[in-house]
């Protein structure tokens, strides 16, 4: 896929054991070219690569108006169908490798989460946004569909009536709609307070297990759409490699013996 002019930055922070990653390309309010997505997947490998080190991940967007207003229009305009599908499995594999990630990503909407910046948002675990976020899948204003999953997670979000609404009229939403649609789960007044939000969450899941939060999360990703008998086995095995883990053992002896436990994460 052709890139385009302007180079893509996506920048990785420490903070603690956890990561803020954030899409820094203001003036295309953080759109989606091939190079932005690329350092993305290169970003969370990273992030994957060093294991239980991190805990969580908060992803947003730069510039104060936009997470992400959607894959890059520009350069959607030079594809042939074949490049077309091309990008298509970039935007999947980016969100492939965020949901595969060992530790919970939130995603802190502050301004647009438009067409692919939706469905960034919709591969990480939780999406947190501002009171002045809004939300959308506009591609069949411009002739397109969803092509990084709308079509899979949006359903799975908010129901598949909503969904077909959402994605045929194009229309956005504000954050208090997305709220009630389940699609937001929490809603902050400010961008200091959705990041603050976001790292009070990723703090108290990291106090527990880490081992048991990557194993639900693993669970809950490959469950997600499955028939029940698929969805069910695979708790199963979720559950005995819970059994198969120190912090289990530590985890219930610590309760009767009623003490702090100390999780390792193995
Ligand atoms: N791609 C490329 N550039 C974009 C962009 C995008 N998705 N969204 C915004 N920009 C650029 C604008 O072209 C503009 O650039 P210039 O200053 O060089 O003209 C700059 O960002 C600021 O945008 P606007 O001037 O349009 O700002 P606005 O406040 O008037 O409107 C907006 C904001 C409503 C978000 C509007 O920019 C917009 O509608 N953007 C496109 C949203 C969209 O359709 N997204 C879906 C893309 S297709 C897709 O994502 C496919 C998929 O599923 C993978």
């Amino acid at each position: 896929v052709p890139e385009r002019g302007d180079a893509a930055e996506v920048r990785l922070e420490r903070d603690g054991h956890l990561a803020v990653v954030t899409i820094d390309r203001p003036k295309a309010l953080n759109a989606l070219s091939a190079s932005v997505l690329t350092a993305l997947g290169e970003t969370f490998d990273a992030l994957a690569a060093e294991g239980p080190a991190v805990r969580g991940v908060i992803l947003t967007g730069a510039g104060g108006r936009a997470f992400v207003a959607g894959a890059d229009i520009v350069a959607l305009s030079e594809l042939t169908p074949e490049q077309g599908a091309e990008l298509g499995r970039l935007g999947h594999r980016v969100a492939a490798t965020i949901e595969s990630l060992a530790a919970p990503v939130i995603a802190c909407v502050d301004g647009f989460a438009l067409g692919g910046g939706l469905e960034l948002a919709l591969a990480c675990d939780l999406i947190y946004a501002t009171d002045a976020s809004s939300f959308g899948q506009p591609e069949v204003k411009l002739g397109l569909v969803p092509g990084f999953g709308g079509t899979v997670r949006l359903p799975r979000a908010v129901g598949l009536a909503r969904a077909k609404e959402l994605i045929y009229t194009g229309r956005r939403i504000d954050a208090a709609e997305a709220v009630a649609a389940g699609l937001v789960t929490r809603s902050f007044p400010d961008r200091e307070s959705l990041l603050a939000g976001a790292r009070t969450t990723l703090e108290q899941v990291a106090e527990n297990s880490a081992s048991a939060v990557a194993i639900a999360k693993r669970v809950l990703v490959a469950a997600s759409g499955t028939p029940t008998e698929t969805a069910t086995q695979l708790e199963v095995r979720g559950f005995e490699d819970a059994f198969r883990t120190d912090d289990m053992r530590e985890g219930v002896a610590a309760f009767i013996e009623k003490r702090e436990p100390r999780f390792t994460g193995s």
